[in-house]
């Protein structure tokens, strides 16, 4: 079986020629639908060489390999960001210390530090919030008859969600949105001058709100709720080991950070999906219960995260091919999650797909350490958004953002019918 003949998107041409492709410099029609190209990559050139030597993986199985071996397949970006940002910059500080780009022991020790913020009861206590957001923002679109799910919604719920879970007030979100989008846009393949000095000033912000608000919850205890992350993991230890100061700054910038774009795109995707796929609604409405595998084929068919990458410690091979210690793998998750190897009829928005085991929160020792978190939030909202407004309308098409890394919808303008 191959992904020939089917598209990415409902309605989109054959595969393109992807000879001559590079991921540092993508046709221009790669941000509206980029699977067409991925799907070609995948079938013709599944481990591409780009033109600054680094490879994109576009299979399953090369996927799940780079990401099961993390002693041969590194996490550290050090020898990657110092090129990129230069060593001494806010950014490469912030991209060389965040717990997702180390590897053991550091990762170990870190990741060990803050997983009781992740736990079945840290995440229940949350529930009743999530839900009462969600109604609140349901009453506004009965009231108005129309939002854009973005602003009004998907970027509204991840966020008051991490703000309180770290104890950093809801007040803030807009400011925080600034940083999170400058330091994450920092990691796309390319970089003009001015997205990297945004990135670098926002690092420099982001280190020092956080810097006081701590020295705050240190002078007012009072203020800070008990479980709240930001206090707790500044007084965390693990087998005698404290997170430094530096190291918590980034850890707590870094939750921020992915604590809400990724839900956010996921959310508006979910709705986007849903809308194009009118007999998805009405399966979701007969059987209710499908919510937790409608939300599994959001994440495998728009990924939220698009691409991770790893670097090789030694020399080793990849899908067959030779790869010094050294190379830079860019393993594009989007394409993995319509591998038809892995995934019948792929490019199939399938509600009900079973089983569903996608890549869009990576694997082995770096998996998302807030997937039940992002999980939960999602069922809860599409529950509750298509229980109540099974009528619901697109009003325009979405408005898709020219980033390879995040799959960001920027507006989805809906209305209640
Ligand atoms: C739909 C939403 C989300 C998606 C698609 C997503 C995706 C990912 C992916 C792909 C990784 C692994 C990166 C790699 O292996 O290189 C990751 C790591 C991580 N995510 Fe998420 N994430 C989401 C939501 C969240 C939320 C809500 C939080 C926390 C509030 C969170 C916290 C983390 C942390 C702490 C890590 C680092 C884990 C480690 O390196 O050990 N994520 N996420």
């Amino acid at each position: 079986m191959n992904g020939f003949g089917s598209t990415g998107e409902q309605g989109m041409s054959p595969h393109p020629d992807v000879t001559e492709f590079d991921l540092l410099d993508v046709p221009s029609d790669y941000f509206a639908d980029p699977y067409r190209y991925l799907a070609a990559l995948r079938e013709c050139s599944p481990i591409h060489r780009n033109s600054d030597g680094t490879f994109v993986v576009t299979r399953y199985d090369d996927c799940v390999a780079a990401y099961r071996d993390p002693d041969t397949w590194s996490s550290e970006k050090k020898a990657d960001f110092a090129p990129k940002f230069g060593n001494a910059a806010p950014l490469y500080e912030h991209h060389t210390t965040s717990v997702v780009f180390t590897d053991a022991p550091n990762h170990t020790r870190i990741r060990k530090l803050f997983q009781f913020a992740f736990t079945r009861r840290a995440l229940t206590a949350f529930e009743p919030r999530i839900a009462r957001l969600v109604d609140t923002y349901l009453d506004h679109l009965e009231d108005t008859g129309e939002m854009d799910m973005v602003e009004e919604f998907s970027f509204k719920l991840p966020i008051e969600v991490v703000c309180d879970m770290l104890g950093v007030p809801g007040c803030d979100r807009d400011m925080i949105r600034g940083w999170a989008l400058a330091i994450l846009t920092a990691l796309e393949p390319m970089l003009t001058t001015e997205q990297h000095a945004d990135g670098n000033r926002a690092v420099i912000e982001f280190k020092q709100y956080l810097r006081d608000l701590i020295r705050h919850r240190r002078s007012f205890p009072d203020e800070a709720s008990p479980t709240e992350v930001l206090t707790v993991l500044a007084d965390a230890e693990a087998d005698g080991e404290r997170l430094t100061e530096l190291e918590l700054l980034h850890q707590c910038i870094f939750m921020l950070n992915a604590g809400h774009e990724t839900s956010t795109n996921m959310l508006s995707h979910g709705v986007h999906e849903m809308l194009r796929s009118p007999g998805e609604i009405r399966r979701l409405a007969e059987n209710p219960g499908l919510v937790a595998s409608m939300v599994e084929e959001v994440l495998r068919y728009q990924a939220p995260i698009q691409i991770n990458n790893r670097r090789s410690t030694k020399d080793t091979e990849i899908g067959g091919l030779p790869m010094p210690a050294g190379t830079t793998v860019h393993m594009i998750v989007a394409a993995a999650n319509r591998d038809p190897r892995q995934f019948p009829d792929p490019d199939r928005f399938d509600i009900a797909r079973r089983p569903n085991r996608h890549l869009s929160f990576g694997l082995g020792v770096h998996i998302c350490a807030g997937n039940s978190l992002a999980r939960m939030e999602a069922a809860i909202a599409f529950r509750k958004l298509f229980g109540r407004f099974p009528g619901l309308q697109l009003m325009a098409p979405p408005e898709i953002a020219a980033r390879m890394r995040f799959r960001e919808i920027r507006h989805l303008h809906i209305a209640v019918n």
